[in-house]
């Protein structure tokens, strides 16, 4: 193995734990700096860490060591951040949304490939055994032609448990852009690209109400649509249909569920990299576990920016940034349609990611 990609981290909030703790175990990433509009929150979340320098988004920005900044931030500060990791000549991974619109998201890939650097974004669990495992049962051929999937998604909201909701509530958030990523990047890895999206979206409230840490209480504005219906009518001709919604209580519907001419697949939550695949070929023969077979094993978040960092040069990383401009353009497209009542063509594409064998993380991002 080569030599470990540096990483600079831009955003310390609730989300970067997860990625200090990959990036510590994975010997292909070293983390050297990590920067945020609130130094103490960044000296705060580095602070277990030995070693790792603590700057401002400037700084960061023109330190030579960074390969690659990790942009952490939210989804409003994607593009700013973005754009000037590339001006800076280092590539970028971002976490979802790849931007709050896909007018931003295009202008970053524009700015990338004009200054030769590359562009990733989450979600990575798609790469862990769940999702790849059962892309590999329907690549095998075990449900046959795959016909439709369903995707639904349904909580009361994450203001209950974020201690800064506010940019779930504000455009680039919502159900939709939010948990959107996980489910129509699981669609698209086990059923290929999307061509054209039907939408419907309601809002239950203006408000909502901050539930924990110090702003308990305190009420914030809802900007965005909180329930989203769809259909994806994906290019192979397959029919996904999509509910994702910050108003439902709770759900016993599955994640995901595919289901072929052959037979069907409960897929488990595209939100975490492993879970159970169900099949059945039928009422009669109920349903097995299938074993895991294929996927990043023991992964967490993180994962993906390894698997970018190691693709070599000329290739497609899996987490592109392809991939994420398809799935923002084909989320804001169901709004689109949501809005005007009429079917919306999707003008994007993507190739689906390559598979992932089964490996430790540890072990099969070698090759930089
Ligand atoms: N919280 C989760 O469970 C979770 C899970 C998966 C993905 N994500 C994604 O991760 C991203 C961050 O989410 P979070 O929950 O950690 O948010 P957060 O609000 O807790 O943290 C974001 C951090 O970014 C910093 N920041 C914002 N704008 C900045 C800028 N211009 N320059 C420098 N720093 C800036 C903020 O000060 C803050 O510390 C979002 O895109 C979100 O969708 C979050």
């Amino acid at each position: 193995m080569g030599q470990p990609v540096n990483v600079g981290i831009v955003g310390c909030g609730a989300i970067s734990a997860q990625y200090f703790q990959t990036i510590d175990r994975l010997p292909q990433l070293r983390l050297v700096a990590v920067a945020d509009l609130d130094l103490d929150r960044a000296r705060a979340a580095v602070r277990p860490y030995a070693g790792v320098d603590v700057l401002s988004v400037a700084e960061m920005m023109a330190d030579p060591r960074v390969g690659v900044v990790l942009n952490l931030t939210i989804p409003a500060a994607h593009a700013e951040i973005a754009l000037q990791a590339i001006a800076a000549g280092k590539d970028v991974y971002c976490e979802k949304p790849l931007a709050a619109t896909a007018v931003e998201a295009a202008g970053m890939l524009r700015a990338a490939d004009a200054a030769q650097v590359r562009v990733g974004c989450a979600p990575d669990t798609v790469l862990g055994t769940g999702t790849q495992t059962a892309r590999k049962a329907i690549d095998d051929g075990l449900i046959g032609r795959p016909v439709a999937a369903t995707a639904t998604m349904m909580t009361p909201g994450h203001e209950r448990w974020h201690p800064n909701p506010d940019f779930y509530y504000a455009p680039g958030g919502g159900p939709l852009l939010d948990m959107g990523p996980y489910y129509i990047t699981s669609l698209v890895t086990l059923l290929g690209p999307v061509a054209t999206v039907i939408g419907a979206a309601s809002r239950t409230r203006a408000k909502r109400t901050i539930g924990s840490g110090s702003r308990q209480g305190e009420e914030i504005p809802v900007t965005v649509d909180t329930h989203v219906s769809g259909v994806l009518v994906h290019t192979s001709g397959a029919l996904s249909t999509l509910v994702m919604s910050f108003d439902g209580t709770a759900t016993k519907a599955p994640n995901i569920e595919v289901h072929g001419e052959a037979g069907s697949l409960v897929v488990p939550d595209p939100n975490y990299f492993e879970g159970s695949v169900l099949f059945s070929k039928g009422r009669e023969d109920g349903w097995q576990t299938l074993p895991a077979a294929a996927g990043y094993v023991g992964a967490g978040r993180g994962v993906g920016l390894a698997d970018f960092a190691s693709t070599p040069a000329g290739e497609e990383p899996r987490t592109s940034g392809t991939l994420a401009y398809h799935v923002l353009d084909v989320m804001e497209s169901l709004l689109t349609s949501a809005h005007s009542g009429a079917a919306a063509n999707i003008t994007s594409t993507c190739e689906r990611p390559p598979p992932v064998d089964l490996t430790e993380p540890s072990q099969n991002i070698d090759s930089m």
